[in-house]
């Protein structure tokens, strides 16, 4: 296992298409997977994609803990952006990581990912990436997807997501087709350093 280097936006890998992975069960992909979640787990970040440790394969690693989607939901029922609870969220400390507790994602590898929207409806919300450290942009996503892809046994995985799980998810996969999230906001003047987000009234987001 090893921490990789991630690349930062700018570098071409970041905007090249990432290519299909022939075989999910490989000893090189678990390798590639399991230095992506020390990875993640480092940095720390909630989500991650190959081309960001500068490996062109779609393969994608994420969770969501039951606390951090309950934050989401509660924002996307009441005030969008700002968010009065304010609490900073430490991934390792959390046992959702571990496995699915209430609206939480337990740790997904996705290989060769297929994202379909569910309806037209789009929420904003505050997004940070890994490939970005400093900056903030609040950031138009899908509300509700089904997603498919194959996991490191070969098998296939079905899934629909809503809220942040669902924002996690097209985030990554974004970094597949060499896309980061600026070039999905509409308004840039809500790109911002993390530094000054108290003047936004918002919590940290989870970085992916
Ligand atoms: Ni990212």
């Amino acid at each position: 296992m090893a921490i990789l280097k991630i690349a930062r936006m700018g570098h071409p890998i970041l905007r090249q298409a990432a290519q299909l992975v022939a075989d999910p069960t490989a000893p090189e992909i678990r390798r590639l997977v399991e230095d992506m979640i020390e990875t993640m787990d480092d940095a720390p970040g909630t989500g991650l994609a190959a081309p960001q440790v500068h490996v062109p394969l779609r393969v994608v690693v994420f969770f969501v803990t039951a606390a951090r989607a309950a934050r989401e939901a509660d924002r996307e029922g009441g005030q969008d952006e700002t968010d009065q609870s304010a609490t900073h969220w430490t991934p390792a400390a959390d046992p959702a990581r571990e496995e699915n507790q209430g609206e939480g994602v337990g740790l997904t590898v996705l290989i060769n990912p297929v994202i379909e929207p569910l309806g037209v409806e789009k929420t904003l919300a505050w997004e940070g990436c890994l490939s970005l450290p400093g900056l903030l942009g609040e950031v138009p996503r899908y509300h509700a997807i089904r997603y498919r892809a194959l996991g490191l046994d070969g098998q296939e995985i079905r899934r629909e997501a809503t809220g942040f799980h669902a924002r996690v998810v097209q985030h990554e996969c974004d970094h597949l087709n060499g896309i980061v999230y600026p070039q999905r906001m509409t308004d840039l003047s809500r790109l911002i350093f993390t530094s000054e987000m108290h003047h936004a009234e918002m919590h940290h987001p989870d970085r992916a």
